[in-house]
């Protein structure tokens, strides 16, 4: 039987603010979870990144499994209960919906899920963000599985020789489309270069194994209205085949800039922390990513290692700090603001309808 390893998450209420989730919450998601196991599920841990709550999954019912998706629902609902209980702030804000339909694609929450045959050892890296958006793996994807100077198997290793596939989701126009590195490199780049459009979900092995799953769910997009970022979640397994843990984890050595922090609204530096440190502070943020590594053993999750509670990611986070007060310099002006383009989907608008009366025309 093929394992499945599913990662679900919602914000349903944090304190104080958008920090971070509260310990209750995480107690009765990890209580229900454990309530499933043997029965829906084969194993389960509950974590949180900021004020995202994140259930790891594991069962042998595939992707989009309704069971599943329904049992991440209902937790969802119930520690939204708890959040309004406690008046945490945003209590189930990321929930859109009050009916269960199925699935929970569409109705707020993230997912990232894959099912693969389990191999002799199979290490799986399930990294979880907050204040940012889906497409901020885009450059993690493409240095991890298709940068050769980032990844040297890609070089060295004939199992990796041959190259990846890659599935890009446009979240605007609602299409896919597939490349192949590395031959088609240039082309993938020319698309998720522009990460608040073109997204990529799936990364395969050429020969249709899965290597990668991300979560592309944009809530703004989805509820139509500003409910804060997406803060999505990712999964790659690795070794054997596939990029070595140490060749996936490195790319966030560098601090890249994505789209979220305050407010959802402006852009600010990638910076990767352990589990302790995973709370969202100076200017709600900034932009935070952790990553729990496990060896995946007949679905069950031994671990979970915490990767960048590490000292060799001191440097990254100094450089965040460094780049955090560079950005926040510009106050609201741009690029620390998002584009108007991206605005359109945050509070800016309700601002502009205020003087929408009040512009005159220009002479010819
Ligand atoms: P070990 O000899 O420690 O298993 O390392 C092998 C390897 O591929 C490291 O990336
Ligand atoms: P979240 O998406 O993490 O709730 O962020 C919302 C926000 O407005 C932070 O300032
Ligand atoms: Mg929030
Ligand atoms: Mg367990
Ligand atoms: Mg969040
Ligand atoms: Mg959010």
């Amino acid at each position: 039987v093929k394992t499945t390893v599913s990662v679900i998450k919602a914000d349903v209420g944090s304190f104080p603010g958008h920090s971070r989730t509260h310990p209750k919450l995480l107690e009765m998601a990890a209580r229900r979870l454990k309530e499933a196991e043997g029965s829906i599920l084969i194993d389960s841990y509950v974590t949180h990144c900021g004020d995202d709550l994140e259930l790891i999954m594991t069962h042998t019912k595939g992707e989009d499994n309704e069971e599943i998706h329904k049992l991440a629902w209902d937790i969802f609902m119930e520690c939204a209960g708890l959040a309004k209980e406690m008046k945490l702030y945003g209590a189930g804000q990321d929930l859109l919906g009050d009916a269960f339909s199925g699935n929970v694609k569409g109705m707020g929450p993230g997912v990232a899920e894959m099912e693969f045959e389990e191999r002799g050892s199979d290490p799986v890296l399930v990294f979880m963000a907050d204040k940012t958006e889906p497409g901020a793996w885009n450059y993690f994807l493409y240095k991890i599985f298709a940068d050769p100077f980032s990844t040297s198997g890609l070089v060295i290793d004939p199992s990796l020789h041959e190259g990846f596939t890659f599935e890009v989701h446009d979240v605007i126009e609602k299409r896919k489309i597939l490349f192949n590195t590395p031959e088609e490199s240039y082309s993938l780049l020319a698309y998720i270069g522009a990460p608040s459009r073109y997204v990529i979900k799936y990364v395969w092995k050429r020969d249709g194994t899965i290597g990668a799953s991300t979560s592309t769910q944009r809530l703004n997009l989805m509820a139509g209205r500003y409910v804060g970022k997406d803060d999505p979640v990712m999964i790659i397994r690795a070794q054997s085949g596939f990029p070595a843990v140490g060749e996936v984890i490195d790319p966030f050595r560098t601090p890249i800039l994505v789209a979220g922090w305050m407010r959802g609204s402006h852009h600010g530096p990638f910076m990767p922390v352990g589990v302790c440190d995973a709370n969202c502070t100076q200017f709600d943020g900034p932009p935070r990513v952790i990553c729990l590594g496990f060896q995946v053993c007949n679905g069950k999750l031994i671990g979970p290692a915490d990767m960048f509670d590490d000292p060799a990611f001191n440097r990254v986070r100094d450089q965040c700090c460094e780049l955090s007060s560079v950005l926040r310099a510009h106050g609201p002006f741009e690029p620390h603001r998002l584009s108007l383009e991206e605005m359109e989907y945050t509070t800016l608008p309700g601002v502009e309808k205020q003087f929408k009366d009040r512009w005159e025309d220009l002479p010819e």
